[in-house]
């Protein structure tokens, strides 16, 4: 069954714990953390104390997506803390492949994310066939509340090729502008994991999990 990760970034902060808790009862389903740094995007959120905090504060999978310059150096802290997959941005750091190593041996799950300009063609090879899982970012990386990328599509169509032709087996991710509109499509095109932040916390509580049913079908 596709995951459905609803991402905090739009939750009541000043509510979290309760936010967390109205999805208990739901199976497949990550909490999604958008990390960033206010310098690989201009934009600033949690660091390691919150992040620690969180894991502490639900049994869901927890799924850390890293939008800052360096991942490296974040990433030997964060493995202590109990998150279950965590990606970093290709575009950030120099040495992806040595990073991916290091994330799939601290997590259950490790990967790589890749900005709306970012061609499937620009990816090395070698970071495809390693990956657990590739988040596809279908709007500019640091806001909620955006809408979907059109040329999405394409890159979904090019990566389940991939797979197809080298028999590799890691989860597709999407990121940004997801609704009940487009979820079919994306699941019918391969998706394994939808993330939806706007689409779900700007609404009440008791619609959460109607509206995490609603992106399955
Ligand atoms: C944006 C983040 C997304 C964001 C998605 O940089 O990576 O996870 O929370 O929000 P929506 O679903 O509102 O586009
Ligand atoms: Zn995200």
């Amino acid at each position: 069954m596709t995951i459905i990760s609803p991402s905090i970034l739009s939750c009541n902060f000043l509510k979290i714990q309760e936010e967390l808790d109205v999805f208990k009862n739901i199976d497949n389903l990550w909490f999604h953390l958008d990390v960033m740094d206010g310098h690989f995007v201009p934009n600033l959120t949690f660091g390691h104390p919150i992040i620690k905090q969180l894991c502490t504060a639900t049994n869901k999978p927890l799924d850390a997506h890293l939008m800052v310059t360096n991942p490296e150096f974040y990433i030997d802290t964060l493995k202590d803390y109990g998150l279950h997959n965590l990606t970093f941005h290709v575009e950030a750091t120099k040495e992806p492949l040595q990073l991916l190593k290091k994330t799939k041996k601290y997590f259950n799950s490790g990967g790589i994310s890749i900005r709306p300009k970012t061609n499937i063609s620009d990816i090395d090879i070698n970071l495809l066939k390693e990956i657990d899982l590739i988040l596809l970012m279908s709007v500019e990386p640091g806001f909620g509340g955006q809408i979907f990328i059109e040329n999405t599509w394409q890159k979904l169509t090019e990566l389940m090729m991939f797979k197809k032709n080298n028999n590799a087996h890691f989860q597709i991710q999407v990121d940004g502008g997801v609704n009940n509109k487009n979820s079919k499509k994306l699941i019918e095109q391969g998706v394994d994991n939808l993330v939806a932040g706007s689409f779900i916390f700007s609404r009440s509580p008791q619609d959460y999990s109607q509206l995490v049913e609603s992106l399955r079908n």
